[in-house]
């Protein structure tokens, strides 16, 4: 059997600003996690500037520029001031995410299909700055389908409905989920897109998602920042990384 190309780990580090955030306090230091999820293995980091910053801050983005060794892959929402902000740093990825105010989380992809002229001509002065751009979306063969068309190099697939299913012990709807993402993936591939993917992923979900063969890169904050707690950051993304590699053996 063909060896299977290689599966990097992004590592979000959003939710150590969260608990810095909680207290209004200088500490934990979004940059110094950054830097150990580097030594413990990671490929490169990932950090969520939201509009209404309630993690991660303009500073923090100024000090991952600064320090980090791996490439920093910068989510934002597709506003003019976060487009600003992308060109005055320019990261190696800049990964377009929807964003409400009211939500928890980034709770669906983005409509690329139902935007797709604001969304090209978004996209183009990014691609112009020389940062590789994904866009966060579903399954879904028609978004699928517009990331390529408007110029997109990346696309990162959402696997968060698959692992609520699977926490929610509604394994027919997890598979059907999975089944779904693995066809995305192949299209995207078809149609020239890398595809990533990312979104609650966990030690218990991450290895179907793993062995998906055109995946090439999995983004995974907030578990591993949790788990962290207990074991330190060096054995939650040592433990992670070795779930991925056993899934794509
Ligand atoms: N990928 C994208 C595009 C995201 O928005 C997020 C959450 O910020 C993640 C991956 C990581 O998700 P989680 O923190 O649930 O692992």
């Amino acid at each position: 059997m063909a060896m299977s190309e290689e599966l990097r780990l992004g590592v979000n580090i959003d939710h150590v600003a969260t608990v810095r955030n909680a207290r209004g306090s200088a500490y934990p230091d979004p940059v110094r996690a950054a830097k150990l999820a580097e030594a413990a293995g990671a490929d490169g980091i990932t950090a969520h500037l939201r509009e209404d910053r309630r993690h991660i801050r303009d500073s923090d983005i100024d000090g991952l520029m600064a320090a980090l060794t791996t490439p920093l892959n910068f989510e934002m929402a597709a506003t003019e001031e976060m487009q600003a902000i992308a060109l005055r740093h320019r990261p190696h990825a800049v990964c377009i995410v929807p964003e409400k105010r009211e939500e928890r989380t980034t709770e669906g992809g983005l409509d690329v299909a139902g935007d797709d002229n604001r969304l090209a001509s978004f996209i183009a002065p990014l691609r112009a700055a020389g940062c590789r751009v994904s866009l966060f979306i579903g399954h879904e063969p028609a978004q699928i389908k517009a990331a390529a068309r408007i110029g997109a190099e990346v696309i990162e697939l959402h696997t968060g409905a698959y692992c609520d299913h699977h926490y929610a012990g509604d394994f027919a709807a997890r598979d059907a989920e999975l089944a779904a993402l693995k066809e995305g993936a192949t299209l995207a591939q078809a149609l020239g897109l890398e595809v990533h993917a990312g979104h609650g992923l966990t030690f218990e979900t991450v290895a179907p998602i793993a062995a998906i063969p055109e995946l090439r890169e999995l983004n995974i904050g907030h578990f591993l920042m949790a788990e962290s707690l207990f074991v330190g950051m060096e054995a939650a993304i040592g433990e992670m990384r070795r779930l991925m590699e056993e899934a794509r053996a």
